[in-house]
């Protein structure tokens, strides 16, 4: 009998709470009907952690994500908030997170459903079938990078400085996690800098570079500046396979590939850490949206991203492709049978809410499993 695995669920702020509230029905539909199992503890992140605790994550969240064999999370952040310090907000928890579990590789799929080809903003011709990944490093560069702060000058006006550090180290083992998905998928690894006007930049680049030829011939490496990234995303996005960047351009570019898909509401990523001496590494699921306090609370929000972070955890912390594949599947099908949320949203389909939209998901895995 094979133990059950442990999962720690943070929901976070705004939506985050209502979206996971739909992921728990399908874990349990998975305890029920699959040959695995789960064992769930719950904790508070984010704003709701501020409001309980006075701090964003408490070090005994930490602990227990650093037990537990993956996490779960929703988003934070809200309007309220917005005024503390950068020592207090709520994106703290993530920023957290990342750091305290060595989470140093986000992986962000943009893919394309069918069903969504229409959502897009782009044509139809361009986003078809799109099926790209960004690799965006999550525990370097300027979000983490010392010095930093704000200082007051002689004559009373201020200094803001944030720093864009790298190490070869760093930059190496983000790149292993790009050149090892490239080899899975079409092949292919683009590797995005500011080499023209960085050092940082163009340190990633040469090692990038020594990396590829030393480890991955087979890997096809192409190099692209950020800004020409962006250009050629909004171009054409088919162009790339597995795209491998810093925490800041991934950041931006992981936004902007996402709207090719239609909805910030329908992407997942996965944030993983170095495997252990035990093999195992520390990972964390959210979707890409965050906490969106405008529809907090109506019950309109997408799952389909909470519920496909759900997916790729199966796959990614647990290998378990088939059950991964077949709440992917489901998520695909409910789409295809024309029901909407309002952010995709498409002339001819029903609009439904969050738990309408959780339950059709769970009627999909039934039929898929009969
Ligand atoms: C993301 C978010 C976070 C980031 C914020 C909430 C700190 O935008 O996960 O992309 O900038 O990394
Ligand atoms: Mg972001």
């Amino acid at each position: 009998m094979p133990s059950n695995k442990r999962l720690l669920v943070l929901p976070g702020d705004g939506i985050g709470p209502e979206v996971m509230r739909e992921v728990r029905r399908v874990i349990d539909w998975m305890d029920r009907r699959r040959a695995v199992s789960f064992d769930i503890e719950e904790d508070l992140v984010g704003g709701a952690a501020i409001e309980a605790r006075g701090t964003p994550i408490a070090e005994a969240t930490v602990d227990r994500a650093k037990a537990a064999d993956a996490v779960l999370f929703g988003a934070v952040g809200g309007p309220q908030w917005d005024g503390l310090g950068f020592d207090r907000r709520p994106e703290l928890a993530i920023l957290t997170l990342r750091r305290e579990l060595g989470l140093f590789a986000n992986l962000r799929p943009a893919v394309v459903m069918d069903a969504l080809v229409s959502a897009s903003t782009l044509k139809p011709e361009v986003v078809q079938g799109l099926d790209l990944m960004i690799v965006r490093e999550s525990t370097g560069g300027i979000y983490f990078g010392e010095p930093r702060g704000v200082t007051t000058l002689p004559d009373g006006s201020k200094r803001g400085v944030n720093t864009e550090v790298y190490t070869t180290e760093e930059i190496e083992r983000v790149a292993r996690v790009g050149f090892e998905l490239a080899k899975r998928r079409q092949g292919r690894l683009c590797s995005v800098e500011k080499a023209n006007v960085m050092e940082s930049g163009l340190l990633w680049r040469q090692t990038v570079t020594a990396l590829g030829a030393a480890e991955f011939p087979e890997v096809q490496l192409s190099h692209m500046y950020a800004d020409n990234c962006a250009m050629q995303l909004v171009r054409n996005p088919r162009q790339f396979d597995v795209i491998v960047t810093s925490n800041l351009f991934g950041d931006l570019l992981s936004d902007l590939a996402s709207m090719l898909t239609g909805s910030l509401g329908m992407l997942p990523s996965a944030t993983i850490g170095a495997a252990g001496a035990d093999g195992l590494r520390h990972a964390l699921y959210e979707p890409i949206h965050g906490s969106a306090p405008d529809i907090a609370g109506k019950g309109v929000a997408n799952p389909l991203a909470q519920i496909l972070s759900f997916a790729m955890l199966l796959r990614y912390s647990f290998g378990l492709d088939a059950d991964a594949a077949l709440v992917e599947q489901a998520c695909g099908r409910v789409l295809a049978s024309g029901l909407r949320t309002p952010d995709v949203m498409a002339p001819g389909c029903a609009r439904v809410g969050t738990q309408v939209m959780g339950e059709a998901v769970l009627r999909e895995l039934d039929k898929l499993a009969a």
